[in-house]
């Protein structure tokens, strides 16, 4: 791994720093992700057991369809904390990892987790706009809820062509759709805005977070602002990978229902303290999920346009 962070020791971004990434996406991503990579998995319920494991098959599957498990060399673009590519190796889908991000504290933490669940994969930090490794070295590449804050996704997906041998594939899940974006947002907004307002109401002030923490999840909230660069129409980022030179493109959509029920229930989990919900909360906002994931998959993905969904998916092949 090159230059290894300290996500261990990374203290919040100074006012100064913010206003300085303010204007540059990339430093902004480093910042912003440095920052929460220690608090990530918590953050976003992110798990290595069978139930990230089978979102992370399921979505993949999705798109992708079961053909040519295992793959036998894998690299993550944007990994994060790793959740995409060790759950994928867990389920059986990769044989070797590599993980990669633009943020240090994200190595650090994915080689970390990676570590802890005994599977064989190394890391570097590297942009997906000029992948650190050589040409045709991999036979998948994956990312979830990256593509996004790329600058120039067309140039990312030049260079994931670049490292895939000929015939390898690439899969691409998790991004936000326009729609879908833009319903998130307002639901998240309102939540957050009824939360906070009501939990300073006598009788309810002890599920109000200290002030301190609400202000640096606005501070947080102000440069997720400047990470966040797109929005993809499903045709559009298709569009987009034929140009970059892929084959056998397709691209999915998933998540309605769930995913106007799953943005309010975050907002909501960040805007209290977290000892107020317990098993029992996690439980029935699981459960929740799950049951209309099941109706968004099973019924309204027949009669609802894709561009409605939330989740956008898309994959394809080298030449
Ligand atoms: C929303 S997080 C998703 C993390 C992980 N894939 C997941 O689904 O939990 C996006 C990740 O992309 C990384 N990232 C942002 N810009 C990048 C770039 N230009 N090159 C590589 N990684 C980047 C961020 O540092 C962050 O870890």
């Amino acid at each position: 791994m090159n230059e290894p962070g300290h996500a261990s020791t990374q203290s919040h971004p100074s006012a100064a720093e913010v206003e300085a990434a303010r204007d540059d996406p990339k430093q902004a991503n480093i910042l912003y992700h440095d920052w929460e990579a220690n608090t990530y998995d918590e953050k976003w319920s992110i798990s290595y057991d069978e139930r990230c494991v089978s979102y992370a098959r399921d979505r993949f599957a999705h798109v992708a369809g079961t053909g040519g498990w295992p793959y036998r060399n894998a690299l993550e673009l944007g990994c994060g904390t790793g959740f995409f590519l060790l759950n994928l190796m867990q389920a059986g889908v990769i044989e070797k990892g590599h993980v990669t991000d633009i943020s240090p504290g994200m190595v650090e933490v994915a080689l970390r987790n990676a570590k802890q669940l005994g599977l064989d994969v190394d890391g570097r930090v590297s942009d997906a706009e000029t992948i650190g490794y050589d040409d045709a070295s991999f036979d998948l590449v994956v990312g979830h809820a990256m593509l996004h804050h790329i600058p120039d996704v067309e140039q990312a997906l030049r260079e994931v062509l670049r490292v895939l041998r000929p015939g390898g594939r690439f899969v691409f899940c998790g991004e936000p759709s326009k729609v879908g974006d833009f319903y998130a947002r307002k639901l998240g907004q309102l939540t957050w805005w009824a939360t906070t307002n009501l939990t300073k109401l006598p009788g309810l002030t002890d599920w109000r977070r200290p002030q301190a923490e609400l202000d640096e999840s606005s501070a947080a909230a102000a440069l997720e602002a400047v990470v966040d660069i797109h929005t993809f129409d499903p045709q559009q980022l298709r569009r987009t990978a034929i140009r970059a030179g892929a084959m056998d493109v397709e691209v999915a959509t998933d998540e309605l229902t769930a995913a106007l029920l799953g943005w309010p229930v975050r907002t909501f989990e960040a805007a209290v303290p977290k000892e107020k919900l317990g098993w029992g909360w996690a439980n029935f906002a699981y459960r929740s999920w799950r049951a209309l994931s099941s109706v968004d998959t099973n019924v309204l993905s027949h009669i609802v346009p894709k561009e409605l969904f939330y989740n956008v998916e898309i994959t394809g092949v080298k030449p």
